[in-house]
């Protein structure tokens, strides 16, 4: 069996995927520039739970470094190449638009050019549910209209996909873009409401829920991610058609409000939230909610973990990991 690259290993979701991939006797060859986005010793941590498994193998990389990449991943010739490396979050594109140009649009040009140039026999890249924007209708389905993105971030999300289509198209290079919907569990991301929202519960100090707590958010857990990644994979979509390309939706198709979703994290913690409730801030979604018929027929998996054993795992790992 060849390697498999996967980008991003050290981040959240690149930790469970590289981990359920090892465990199931893959070799993993995981790269990551371990940035300081957010506090880069979690992605340490994350890297040493990876590196007590002889499958797995890390290289410090950057994917906005075109001759590099290509050279590094030559010799490992993959025939399975999982990206999930690139700049995340919503709120920050408002800040740094220039960090997605780099790692979300050259950085993922780079990729297809690697992959097209190896012959890799399939590329699965992470998108986001982000992409649905402005004006979407519930339930999100893969073949709305998605072109009007409320953020930067989703236009580069949204670019991924169509920079994927040209190169199966024009090469034949098969790929599938999958649109993650708001993903949370141990090892999650300090920039995001559940890590948050736990950090200040446990501290006391009180937590902004933006659009006065109403928005719906399609939370799915993080190994039912990795679950529906590493199935996947194995799902090549096929030559027939204008392009091997297809896109496919990874949410829990169960959302709740972000309100309920904190009566759900105290009951997980066992603390009562001092809640503010303030307007909307503006690039976030309204609502989210995944149909996941697309992902359940190639695959024969939906994600099905509730909020509550979701919520009780993720508040077992913050209490042990920050005690
Ligand atoms: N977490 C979510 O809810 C969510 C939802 C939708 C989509 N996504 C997408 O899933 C992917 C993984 O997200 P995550 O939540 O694990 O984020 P993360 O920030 O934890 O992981 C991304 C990793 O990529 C690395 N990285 C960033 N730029 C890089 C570059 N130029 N070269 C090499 N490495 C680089 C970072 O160091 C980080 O470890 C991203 O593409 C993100 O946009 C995540």
């Amino acid at each position: 069996m060849k390697p498999i690259i996967v980008t991003g290993a050290a981040g959240f979701i690149g930790f469970y995927v590289s981990k359920q991939l090892i465990e199931s006797g893959h070799e993993v060859v995981g790269i990551d520039n371990l940035n300081d986005y957010y506090d880069p010793s979690l992605k340490e941590a994350r890297l040493a739970q990876l590196h007590t498994h002889p499958n797995f193998r890390f290289l410090k990389q950057d994917v906005s470094d075109y001759d590099r990449l290509f050279s590094l991943t030559k010799s490992i010739k993959p025939t399975r190449f999982i990206h999930l490396a690139a700049q995340a979050g919503v709120r920050y594109s408002k800040e740094n638009p220039r960090v997605y140009a780099t790692s979300n649009l050259d950085g993922f040009l780079n990729v297809l050019e690697v992959c097209r140039h190896l012959e890799v026999e399939h590329l699965v890249y992470s998108s986001s549910s982000s992409v649905y924007g402005v004006d979407a209708q519930l339930p999100l389905v893969e073949s709305a209209a998605v072109d009007k993105p409320a953020s930067f971030y989703a236009a580069t999300k949204r670019a991924n996909e169509l920079m994927a289509f040209s190169y199966s198209h024009l090469y034949g290079l098969p790929t599938s873009g999958l649109r993650f919907f708001t993903v949370y569990g141990p090892w999650g991301r300090p920039d995001m409401a559940p890590i948050l929202f736990t950090k200040a519960m446990l501290a006391g100090e009180t937590i902004k829920l933006f659009g006065e707590g109403r928005p719906i958010r399609d939370f799915t857990f993080a190994t039912d991610i990795s679950e529906a990644v590493v199935r996947m994979m194995e799902a090549i979509p096929s030559s027939g058609g204008s392009a091997p390309h297809q896109i496919v939706n990874v949410g829990n198709g169960s959302p709740i409000t972000v309100v309920e979703f904190v009566r759900a994290l105290e009951n997980a913690l066992g603390v009562k939230a001092n809640v503010e409730l303030v307007g909307m801030q503006s690039g976030d979604m309204e609502a989210t909610l995944a149909d996941t018929t697309l992902l359940h027929t190639l695959t024969g998996f939906r994600p099905n973990t509730s909020i509550e054993t979701g919520l009780s795992r993720l508040a077992s790992w913050y209490r042990e990991y920050f005690k």
